[in-house]
């Protein structure tokens, strides 16, 4: 597997903000939104097009060429006319750097890691949101790593990793997350215990089980995690007005 490699300095790219990075002779556009960096190749899949030149909304870049949009924390292709995902790329925040790992192909491997600027030390009864860490000035530490207590707003933060296959939407935007809620684990000291309530978009999602286990192991990966305990709930139905305005837009639904 490739090495990662410093590519900036955290203070180099605002945020929302986009520069052009080379990573190992390859050329890679690296995004910082919400807090959070992102890397995918700098290559259109409709025409080569140089996408870190392109209009950042969101978690969207839209090719300059002719328009496909691409989500920046997967690579994935959102609209017409690309059709195939662009490669995204492993990123970490280490000692105010932004270091990006080359993927071999897109989608290999599971989905990337994406860096963040965590937490900083803040009160343990107190939730740690990114935007309430950049507001009080922050330390750097990996996506799992330490840097605040974990809390529903992080647990929500992994589940975004979560696509429904069909959809390829996360399934926190889709809506399909009921309730989260974290209990200090009775087998592992100093660990939490999360249990998450999640919808599906029928009774007989075909999908259900891969939804069941891709939340295990989104969650699961976290060093602060003993355990994932995930409860299907159908009452009340699922309806489209639960997905958020992002979801809606990467579906066309106006
Ligand atoms: S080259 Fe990107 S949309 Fe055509």
């Amino acid at each position: 597997m490739a090495e990662f490699v410093r590519v900036a300095d955290i203070a180099e790219i605002p945020d929302p903000g986009k520069t052009l990075v080379e990573v190992s002779g390859d050329m890679v556009a690296l995004f910082h939104v919400g807090g959070m960096f992102y890397a995918i190749d700098d290559v259109c899949t409709h025409d080569g097009g140089p996408l870190a030149d392109g209009e950042l909304r969101d978690y969207k870049i839209a090719c300059p060429r002719h328009g496909a949009k691409f989500d920046i924390r997967t690579g994935a292709a959102l609209s017409m006319p690309a059709v195939r995902p662009t490669r995204a790329h492993d990123v970490k925040v280490e000692e105010g750097g932004v270091w990006v790992r080359l993927r071999s192909a897109a989608g290999a491997g599971g989905p990337p890691l994406h860096g963040t600027i965590a937490a900083p030390v803040v009160p343990t009864s107190t939730c740690c949101t990114p935007a309430a860490s950049r507001e009080a000035g922050e330390s750097t530490a990996e996506l799992t790593g330490a840097g605040g207590p974990l809390c529903e707003d992080r647990v929500r933060e992994m589940l975004k990793e979560v696509k429904d296959p069909e959809l390829f939407v996360n399934i926190v935007d889709l809506g399909l997350i009921y309730g989260v809620t974290l209990s200090p684990a009775t087998d592992v000291p100093g660990k939490q215990h999360v249990s998450i309530d999640m919808t599906m978009t029928s009774p007989a999602c075909p999908a259900g089980p891969q939804l069941i286990a891709d939340t295990k192991r989104a969650v699961g990966a976290s060093p602060e995690v003993s355990a994932v305990e995930v409860r299907i709930v159908m009452d009340p139905p699922w309806t489209p007005d639960r997905m958020t305005e992002a979801a809606r837009d990467q579906l066309g639904i106006f």
